[in-house]
């Protein structure tokens, strides 16, 4: 842990541009809401403490936060949104003696990088600025609060120029928005001079709001020495004010987390088309192919391959796991060398086992299949357990749902279903058993047996040539 700084995340806004019920930090973009991809990259920096500012829906945020595991976190409540120097100010009490430095964030940020941070840091103890202000340089800075240097310029030959002052896209005259050296909303303070110069931040008479970028201009006033420091890559420091940005930077995140894995050893066939989420894990000579959708706390194996089109949420597949294309996996798990698809549902609950195939149209709930299973055409398996060997023919049903309670069915091991089989739960078939195709099975059937439940067929010769000739009479039962 480093003692000479604490992070202070800004939280507390409402997100008006959204236009949504929820605050806007909990917005998803990569897999993770906003406030998560902060804290996260925050917590990576060992800081002595870790401060969010919460205010609109701040109940959400911090039950999401401590859903999500951070633990370390301290919260201040900022009682009304009036901007952003506002909520420092009300976090004065506990900011203002955590640490000598303060390493402001903001919580629509969640691209940014720990390893930019760390040369924010780097460069503001090397130049012993009161602040050092976290720019970049953007093609189109429209929305940005603008960067003022002494020249007036914006040549930025050098990365920590001092600066002037920070005016706001608002309030900036037709040449100020020519300006395209944006600021981040991410700054370093030396925290004693920058809460003397929070007290005299005034009201912006436009937004009717109190604005921390004020305090540049009061700290470069007063002879403190303000620096900028530049952000390599601009995109990292992309504020998200609204849902088409979001779009951007998820489209962002994903891409990142493609290369990450691809760099890991995993192939990604068209890495622009798939959709993985930043906590997923997936092993080295893994196949993605176009189209994949990989959500939540999935975890895959090595040399498994996710067919074209496939949607696995907080699943788990061991090794060689083959997934043909357009499957839908939620909260299952497949066991090493399994076979599933195309178009298989598994939905919550489910495990395979080792070498077993699911092929096409079948859906599993709640179920454990043993090893070597195959069940490959249009099934239903719904809180069942099957055993070693089990061949279930296509069209097989357990019928788990009597109207009002859900019951179990238990097929042993090398027990044979015929095709279009339906198994009417609570239900036993005993080991090696064979169940005849087309049987509705309502009684347990014992190890070994054969079990028959179907009407005996009726052959009436000749009836199609007698019901078609126009002089016969109608064909009788
Ligand atoms: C801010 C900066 C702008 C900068 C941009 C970078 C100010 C006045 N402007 O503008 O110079 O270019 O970020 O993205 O700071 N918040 C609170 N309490 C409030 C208001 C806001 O906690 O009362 C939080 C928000 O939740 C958000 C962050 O502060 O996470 C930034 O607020 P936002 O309204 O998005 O500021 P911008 O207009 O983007
Ligand atoms: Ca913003």
């Amino acid at each position: 842990m480093d003692h000479r700084f604490a992070i202070a995340i800004l939280a507390a806004g409402q997100g008006t541009r959204f236009r949504s019920q929820r605050a806007k930090v909990l917005h998803e973009a990569g897999g993770r809401t906003l406030i998560e991809h902060v804290v996260q990259t925050a917590a990576q920096l060992s800081p002595r403490d870790i401060f969010v500012i919460v205010g609109h829906q701040a109940e959400a945020v911090i039950a999401h936060l401590q859903e999500r595991g951070f633990r370390r976190l301290k919260f201040i409540f900022q009682k009304e949104r009036l901007g952003t120097g506002h909520a420092l100010r009300s976090g004065r009490g506990p900011l203002a003696n955590a640490a000598p430095q303060l390493l402001v964030l903001s919580g629509d940020t969640p691209l940014l990088t720990p390893q930019t941070l760390r040369k924010l840091i780097a460069a503001h103890r090397r130049s012993q600025a009161a602040a050092t202000v976290l720019t970049a340089e953007m093609d189109d800075p429209t929305g940005y609060g603008r960067i003022l240097r002494a020249s007036g310029g914006t040549d930025g030959r050098s990365s920590n120029h001092s600066i002037i002052a920070i005016v706001e896209q608002k309030s900036a005259t037709a040449e100020q928005r020519q300006i395209r050296e944006v600021n981040s909303g991410i700054y370093c303070f030396q925290t004693q001079p920058l809460f003397r110069a929070l007290q005299q931040v005034k009201l912006d008479p436009i937004k009717k709001e109190y604005y921390l970028t004020d305090v540049i201009a009061l700290l470069a006033g007063r002879g403190l020495g303000v620096h900028a420091f530049r952000a390599e890559d601009p995109q990292e420091v992309i504020g998200i004010n609204d849902r088409v940005e979001l779009a951007r930077v998820d489209n962002l995140l994903r891409l990142r987390k493609a290369r990450e894995l691809m760099r890991a050893g995993v192939t990604i066939q068209a890495p622009e088309s798939v959709r993985i989420d930043a906590g997923v894990r997936v092993g080295p000579d893994t196949e993605i192919e176009p189209g994949a959708v990989l959500r939540g706390r999935t975890r895959i194996g090595t040399n498994c391959r996710i067919g074209a089109g496939c949607i696995v949420a907080d699943s788990e597949l061991a090794d060689g796991v083959v997934l043909r294309p357009c499957c839908v996996l939620t909260e299952s798990r497949i066991a090493s060398g399994a076979v599933i698809g195309p178009f298989s549902h598994l939905r919550p609950g489910t495990e395979i086992g080792p070498g077993s195939q699911i092929g096409a149209f079948v859906e599993v709930k709640k179920s454990r299949i043993g090893r070597g299973v195959h069940a490959h055409h249009l099934a239903y398996l719904g809180d069942a357990v099957l055993g070693d060997g089990v061949n279930v023919g296509a069209g097989t049903i357990t019928c788990n749902f009597d109207g009002t309670r859900k019951h179990q069915t238990v097929i042993e091991d090398g027990v044979f279903l015929g095709s279009g089989t339906e198994l009417v739960a609570p239900l036993r078939v005993g080991r090696g058993a064979y169940v005849a195709a087309g049987s509705t099975i309502t009684e347990e059937v014992p190890a070994h047996a054969l079990a028959l439940a179907r009407a005996r067929q009726v052959v009436k010769a000749g009836w199609a040539a007698r019901r078609k000739a126009p002089s016969a009479a109608k064909p009788g039962r």
